[in-house]
């Protein structure tokens, strides 16, 4: 494990809790104490759960070693990479393992906001690199996103698949696309929240209670909070550069915070946890939730079925298992295609955003002369 911030030391544990024999990787002893800390506090918490017992956490933390020296994972079978999200580091980062990792290591990054093939190209071996993307808690979440470049060996793919289930987590398989499938439907999610608050049209208790009585774990503002706002915005950038939808562009207030430091729980402030209190929202718009920020995500969900990118099953495991929000196929067929239409295109006249525009695929559902076998048919493609 190369890298032991809040992912590489989630992901260090979940491998230790599997069994397998983990040694991790970070810059400085400073960081690798911090690691150790991160499994300690976590492994507490499942104890405290009654998740494991107090001897399995001895054992699973006696399997994990730390090491400043990168030579310590040349005889590793897998070598997965989760530091900071800079293009720069982890390329080189790559440039290493392709040196010093055997030939047949499985060599995956975590990234949630690079693109992989910029990343497995470095290694000189790009046939033997994947993305392995885990959610944050990762022994929490479920899923794994699994995602292949144009370069990826069959054979890399199967044992990344082979691994995600071996640790008793659900895989999904994605193209190297900006925010793979979950983070291209949620944080377009968390930046419009964001953009609410910001613009005082709801307060963020408001919004985060809205979302919650929705059925979802927590709001999307603790949610920034949690994921960290410098790996939301980066990932909503990726998300810009690829898409120039102007949705997706971070908005000014979360590259604020970023810029002061304020990462979210990581840092201790973050966009709920601000020193300010806000004003009282000018324009009360608090009534337009939850549809607000959920009509638009239903509405790039279906776009995401309609062109091809992920079918309707995987989205669903996808949202499911990966931040434990409602199946969102389960949610359209509670509302009905017809009326989230409906509400879409009032969000899309009074937008005037492109990417607001109702899905052809919406538009077909509800046009069905029976939008609800429409939709049961839909949920069964393979
Ligand atoms: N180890 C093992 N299990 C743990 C645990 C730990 N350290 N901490 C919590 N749990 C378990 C609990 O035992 C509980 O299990 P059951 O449901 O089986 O009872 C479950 O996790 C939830 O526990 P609580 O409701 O007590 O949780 P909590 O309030 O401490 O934490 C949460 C809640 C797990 C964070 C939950 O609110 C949640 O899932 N929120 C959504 C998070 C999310 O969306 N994550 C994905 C973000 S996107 C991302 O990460 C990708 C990216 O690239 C940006």
């Amino acid at each position: 494990m190369i890298g032991l911030g809040t992912m590489g030391a989630g992901i260090a544990e979940v491998l230790a809790a599997a069994g397998r024999t983990v040694i991790g990787v970070d810059a400085d002893q400073a960081a690798l104490d911090r690691g150790r800390t991160i499994v300690e506090t976590s492994t507490g918490r499942a104890l405290e759960r009654d998740k494991i017992t107090a001897d399995q956490r001895t054992a699973l933390t006696e399997r994990i070693s730390y090491h400043t020296d990168f030579a310590a994972v040349a005889d590793a079978e897998v070598v997965i990479e989760a530091v900071s999200e800079n293009l720069e580091l982890k390329r080189s980062i790559f440039t290493r393992l392709g040196e010093v990792a055997r030939p047949e290591t499985l060599l995956a990054t975590n990234t949630s906001s690079l693109p992989i093939t910029d990343i497995a190209v470095a290694s000189g071996r790009a046939d033997r690199v994947v993305g392995v993307h885990f959610f944050n808690p990762a022994p929490v979440q479920r899923l794994v996103e699994v995602v292949k470049t144009v370069l990826t060996a069959p054979s890399a793919q199967t044992q990344a698949l082979e691994l995600v289930n071996d640790l008793g987590k659900t895989p999904i398989l994605c193209g190297d696309r900006a925010g793979f499938v979950v983070n291209a439907l949620l944080v377009p999610y968390l930046n419009r929240a964001a953009r609410l608050y910001q613009d005082g049209c709801a307060t963020a208790a408001q919004i985060d209670e809205a979302m919650v009585a929705a059925g979802n774990p927590m709001g999307p503002l603790a949610l920034i909070d949690l994921v960290g706002l410098d790996v939301t915005v980066s990932a909503l950038d990726r998300m810009y550069s690829e898409t120039r939808d102007r949705r997706h562009a971070p908005v000014a207030l979360l590259a604020a915070l970023v810029s002061a430091g304020r990462l979210g729980r990581k840092t201790g402030q973050g966009i709920l946890l601000q020193a300010e209190p806000r004003p009282a929202p000018l324009i009360d718009r608090s009534a337009e939730l939850p549809d607000a920020l959920l009509l638009p995500y239903l509405n790039d969900v279906c776009r995401m079925v309609e062109i091809g990118y992920a079918t309707p099953e995987v989205i669903d495991t996808g949202m499911s298992l990966g931040c434990r929000m409602p199946r969102p196929f389960d949610v359209l067929a509670d509302l009905g295609p017809a009326a989230v239409l409906a509400g879409q295109q009032q969000i899309f006249a009074a937008t005037a955003e492109p990417g607001d525009r109702p899905a052809l695929l919406l538009e077909r559902l509800a046009a069905a002369p029976d939008p609800a076998a429409a939709l049961t048919e839909l949920r069964a493609m393979a």
